[in-house]
């Protein structure tokens, strides 16, 4: 596992950084976003799915659990599990159209990592700094098998 750590000033660096970690994402994997509200994951979420490809615009779910959309190669997942409090209470079904091949997820502030989420190809967490600094700190894991090249 590989971790590093950030600063951003500005939105604009926050989305950068989103495109260069998708730059190492691959079909099937799921990013975990952690951070206070107005930390910037939804912002960092666009600047990903933007750079796999995504030209709709990427907004904050609000009256699902999350969007698709569709990317260059993959569809691009953005969950907000903020409401929810934790997955323990769900039917693991509810993630199901939004995990898995053919899908790259992001799953914004996950309470824990039951199931499905607890082998996360990336794990993000972003804290405020005062003003538009932002600390985010990224932790990667190995990709679970080699032989695929990344996006
Ligand atoms: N360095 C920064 N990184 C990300 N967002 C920033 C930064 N500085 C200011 N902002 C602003 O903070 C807000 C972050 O909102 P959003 O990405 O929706 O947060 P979250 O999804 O964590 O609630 C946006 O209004 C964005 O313009
Ligand atoms: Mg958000």
């Amino acid at each position: 596992m590989a971790v590093r750590s950030i600063e951003t000033t500005g939105s604009a660096e926050t989305e950068s950084l989103g495109a260069e970690l998708a730059g190492a994402l691959r079909d099937g994997d799921v990013v975990l976003v952690r951070g206070d509200l107005g930390s910037g994951k939804t912002t960092l979420v666009r600047g990903a799915a933007r750079a796999l490809g995504v030209s709709d615009p990427v907004t904050s779910p609000t009256f699902s659990i999350g969007h698709r959309y569709r990317a260059r190669d993959v569809t691009v997942s953005h969950l907000d599990l903020y409401r929810l409090g934790g997955l323990q209470d769900e039917d693991p079904a509810l993630l199901a159209d939004y995990l898995g091949a053919g899908r790259i997820a992001f799953v914004e502030w996950p309470e824990d990592d039951a199931g499905e989420l607890s082998d996360a190809r990336m794990r993000v967490t972003l804290s405020h700094r005062g003003g538009d600094r932002r600390y985010v700190e990224v932790d990667e894991m190995e990709p679970a098998s080699e032989g695929t090249e990344p996006r």
